[in-house]
């Protein structure tokens, strides 16, 4: 397997599919070798138009591709397999992006033998800046993971991880911008708060949101060295660091990121 040759059907192009659609096309895979399913015709007519890709039938996808793009809510995932499961040769690969669910979910509904890889990825996606994280389940072999590496590569960077840590990578880094974006948004309201022109705040805050994503990124630093860089002897950060200390945000991001990553698991417990 390997190279743009394989047509890629996404199977439930909503949100996150159309995401692996767009980049793909971006970075230059064939809109011929590329499909689409959709449950609603209008979702059909609109990926259409705007792709320029041929949206079908799930069951004409699984005939004609070679990878089988799984995108639809993990809760949905059950009635789509008892539709093509049985009808999907051991030899396609199926990538589910299906958040919580394990490659076992897919195993137990496919023919015995299909090769099986779970990736977890974000919408950055849509800026060619996504975290995809990539796991083998049974019968995916190296070739297999490398597949779906030259898939995600272009959105991104990707990582791959043993399943078990998926579920701590959906809170982590699929839930993620989420968080930054909440940041974010507080951090504007502070600003209207200490009374600047909303336009003013929005700017400073995301450009110094990028700045410190690029730093973080680029120098390699821990971010503790960074904060601290910020960070002068009974200066101004410190006595905001002592509010956020007060305030328990680090312990209330420890805790969040714990809901999500039960919340993961119970998708899965629900979808099986
Ligand atoms: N959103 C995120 O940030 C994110 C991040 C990482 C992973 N994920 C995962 O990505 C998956 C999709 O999430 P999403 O946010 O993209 O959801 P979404 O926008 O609702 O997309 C799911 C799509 O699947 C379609 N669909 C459902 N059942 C189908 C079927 N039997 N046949 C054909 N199409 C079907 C839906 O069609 P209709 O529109 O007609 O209902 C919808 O367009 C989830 O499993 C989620 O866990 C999401």
């Amino acid at each position: 397997m390997g190279s743009a040759r394989h047509t890629v059907a996404v199977i439930g192009a909503g949100k996150i599919g159309e995401l692996v659609l767009s980049g793909l096309l971006r970075s230059g895979w064939p809109a011929q070798r590329l499909l689409a399913t959709a449950r609603r015709p209008v979702r059909a007519e609109e990926l259409a138009t705007r792709y320029g890709v041929r949206v079908v039938d799930n069951l004409t996808a699984v005939d004609e591709a070679a990878v089988l793009a799984i995108a639809v809510k993990p809760q949905d995932a059950g009635v789509l397999l008892d539709e093509i499961g049985p009808k999907v040769p051991a030899d396609k690969l199926v990538v589910s992006l299906c958040a919580g669910l394990p490659t076992s979910f897919f195993s137990r509904r496919l023919p015995e033998g299909t090769p099986v890889v779970r990736v977890m990825t974000n919408t950055p996606a849509l800026v060619d800046q996504a975290m995809s994280a990539i796991s083998a389940g049974a019968h995916a072999t190296g070739e297999h993971l490398a597949l779906a590496e030259e898939m995600f590569a272009p959105l991104g960077a990707t990582l791959r991880v043993p399943e078990s840590q998926q579920d701590a990578v959906t809170a982590l880094s699929g839930s993620g911008p989420a968080y930054f974006y909440l940041l974010v948004e507080a951090m504007i309201d502070a600003g209207i708060l200490l009374g600047l022109p909303r336009q003013v705040a929005h700017e400073l805050i995301v450009q110094t949101a990028i700045g410190s994503a690029v730093m973080l990124r680029d120098s390699g630093e821990h971010p503790v060295k960074l904060r601290e860089a910020v960070t002068s002897p009974a200066g101004t950060t410190i006595s905001a660091v002592r509010e956020l200390e007060k305030h328990g945000v680090r312990a209330a991001l420890l805790a969040a990121l714990e809901a999500a990553r039960d919340r993961a698991r119970e998708l899965a417990a629900q979808a099986d």
